[in-house]
């Protein structure tokens, strides 16, 4: 007998911590984690600028070109686009910006739903974006929605970009952060928000051990995988 898959939801806004709280969390509960962010940044990236202004039979021929897929478990899941491992090529704020500009797009939302959909069917996943619980996985079995401050937020971004050798300025990290927030918020489709039945957890005075224990405990409490 298979059993479903159980699906785990992250949403959040930029800068909240998601990605590494999937990352982490999947490791310990031996899941495979699917960063749709990722996917969002990818396909701006082979797109370029302008991409949401294109005739919708073009857009759909584009979009069509790239495949992802997810590949392992835990810390060593991998996202590809076309068979080649998603990289940090994507981790720009430019890239960011883009990602979110054509997120506000209907064709495009359709089609990476569907793919998202599509890895949730084979297996389970913890899955992080902006509208996972709401609109891609509203059968999830355990739904998170984490929230910060946006100071919070800029300054765990500014210490990201400095582990990573980069320069960033506090303000300007926090007006990029606000505007992105703005633009997820009031889309018209899929905007960022919390499912009815989704978990909030505030992680603005926690360090993300604390944020994780609590993260695993609301997975217990929900029927799902024990830690490892
Ligand atoms: O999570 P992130 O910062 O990597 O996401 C980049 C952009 O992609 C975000 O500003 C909005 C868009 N996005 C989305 O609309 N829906 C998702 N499920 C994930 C990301």
């Amino acid at each position: 007998m298979t059993q479903t898959p159980f699906i785990i939801t992250l949403d959040g806004p930029a800068g909240v911590g998601k990605t590494t709280l999937a990352r982490c969390l999947a490791q310990r509960l031996g899941l495979a984690y699917l960063d749709t962010g990722a996917m969002f940044r990818c396909l701006a990236l082979k797109l370029g600028s302008g991409a949401e202004k294109l005739p919708e039979a073009e857009l759909r021929l584009q979009c069509a070109r790239w495949i992802f897929r997810l590949n392992g478990s835990g810390e060593k899941t991998v996202l590809t686009c076309n068979d080649i491992p998603v990289g940090n090529e994507i981790r720009t704020e430019e890239v960011a910006m883009l990602a979110s500009r054509i997120a506000t797009v209907p064709l495009i939302r359709d089609m990476l739903r569907e793919a998202q959909q599509s890895m949730g069917r084979c297996s389970s996943l913890v899955t992080e974006g902006r509208d996972m619980g709401t609109v891609v996985f509203p059968e999830a079995r355990c739904k998170f929605f984490l929230d910060a401050s946006p100071e919070v937020r800029a300054l765990r971004r500014q210490r990201d970009l400095e582990k990573r050798g980069e320069k960033a300025d506090l303000a300007t990290l926090a007006a990029l952060i606000r505007q992105r927030d703005h633009q997820d918020r009031n889309r018209a489709i899929a905007p960022l928000r919390p499912a009815d039945d989704a978990h909030l957890v505030d992680t603005s005075s926690l360090e993300i051990e604390e944020v994780l224990a609590h993260l695993l405990e609301h997975v217990r409490h929900c029927g799902g995988p024990l830690p490892r």
